[in-house]
């Protein structure tokens, strides 16, 4: 593979290296393009003596040298990393001014982003604008991340770290056995408003969920991510649809559809609170506290899975504290589900970093390790990939 990385102005460009690093130990072949900004915070020495190759940061220099078109041609895919607010906004509007800006005009390789800037100018109306732009036209926008800047405030705007820059460079080159497929997948609680300010959740953190996205984009599927509330990072290369409520959640899953498959790992509130107020409700010295009537929620596994739209194989989840694969196999037959993904939450699950599953497929259950979320969301993807298949 064949990588060009644009590395323009930001305090995190010292990432790019060890992200060139990451790269080359796979296999890839990496030249740089260093803007003016780039410049301020890696020098051209060190990207030479890691990529092994020349370092491009001038248009008329390359002009003479190989040429900005040629350059263009070059790679399989253009990751401009760190990606500034200004050459964001570069991109958009398509000017060139640079030989960086020349080049990204230029190619027809895929293009990734790896914004990192302060978090006000990532949330600025015009950085949202035009990394929207970006995105629509087929740019993979890779993070960021949230979390401290150098600046002693924390927010985000935050360069992703080397390894999931690689990850991410790798799922919007793979040509993987999921590519052309798309596949929907629900992640984290849901909030059920009781009055403007309050509301029921639960303890899911979005970790398996978001993990199980990754890794299907991972192998090359457009991945539609429903998710409620949750703090984790939007993972590399999968679109997000963000929601609160049980009901926003089934909408937000309809229309996505067609799909080829559906993960449902959200932890969907069973219950809604019958009568949402409208003000916030008052606490009324001497009187008994107000009843808070449940009203059941629409079941969304079950919906998709006798939908006229159904996707080709519908996977559920099943959280249980006792007689877990019992409790699977009933729940595979009830939601009309192909699989569920069984697991024991008695103890760390909900929050932690891994999980012990039961899979029960239509051939019976099968009884997996304890293992990291990541790996269980890579071993997921991939049997998906072969049902697919
Ligand atoms: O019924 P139970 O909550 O045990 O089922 C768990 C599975 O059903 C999970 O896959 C979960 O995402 C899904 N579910 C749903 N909508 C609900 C309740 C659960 O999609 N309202």
């Amino acid at each position: 593979m064949r990588i060009l990385l644009v590395v323009s102005g930001s305090v995190a460009a010292y990432k790019a290296l060890e992200l060139v690093r990451l790269l080359r130990r796979d296999g890839a072949e990496v030249m740089a393009v260093l803007t003016a900004g780039g410049a301020r915070f890696v020098t051209k020495e060190a990207l030479a003596a890691i990529t092994g190759q020349r370092v491009h940061d001038d248009l008329w220099a390359a002009e003479a040298e190989i040429g900005h078109i040629r350059l263009a041609r070059w790679p399989d895919l253009v990751a401009v990393v760190p990606a500034s607010a200004d050459l964001l906004a570069k991109m958009a509007q398509g000017l060139t001014d640079d030989l960086a800006t020349c080049v990204l005009l230029a190619t027809r390789a895929k293009v990734l982003v790896a914004p990192a800037m302060n978090p006000a100018m990532w949330e600025h109306p015009a950085t949202r604008a035009n990394v929207a732009l970006l995105a629509a036209r087929g740019v993979v926008v890779a993070g960021p991340d949230d979390g401290p800047m150098a600046e002693p405030e924390s927010g985000p705007g935050r360069l992703l770290e080397p390894a999931a820059l690689r990850d991410a460079i790798r799922a919007a080159l793979a040509a993987g056995p999921l590519a052309g497929r798309h596949v929907l997948v629900t992640s984290g609680p849901t909030h059920e408003a009781i009055d403007p300010v309050r509301y029921i959740a639960n303890r899911s953190s979005g970790k398996q969920g978001h993990a199980i996205a990754g890794a299907l984009a991972a192998l090359g599927a457009r991945v539609t991510l429903v998710s409620g509330p949750v703090a984790q990072p939007d993972p590399p290369g999968v679109a997000v649809v963000r929601v609160e409520s049980a009901r926003d959640m089934l909408a937000a899953c309809e229309a996505a559809l067609p799909a080829d498959a559906a993960v449902f790992a959200a932890a969907v509130a069973d219950w809604r609170v019958a009568r949402e107020a409208s003000q916030k409700m008052k606490k009324v010295a001497g009187t008994v506290p107000p009843p808070l009537d449940l009203a059941l929620n629409p079941d969304i596994l079950a919906t998709i899975a006798a939908h006229a739209v159904r996707p080709r194989l519908v996977v559920g989840f099943a959280a249980e504290t006792e007689e877990v694969v019992a409790n699977a196999l009933a729940k595979r037959t009830r939601k009309g589900c192909d699989w569920v993904v069984a697991n024991d939450v008695s103890g760390d699950v909900m929050g932690g970093a891994e999980n012990a599953v039961h899979l029960v497929t239509e051939a019976g259950v099968e009884d997996w390790p304890r293992m990291a979320k990541q790996e269980v969301a890579r071993r997921l993807a991939a049997r998906i990939a072969e049902a697919l298949a």
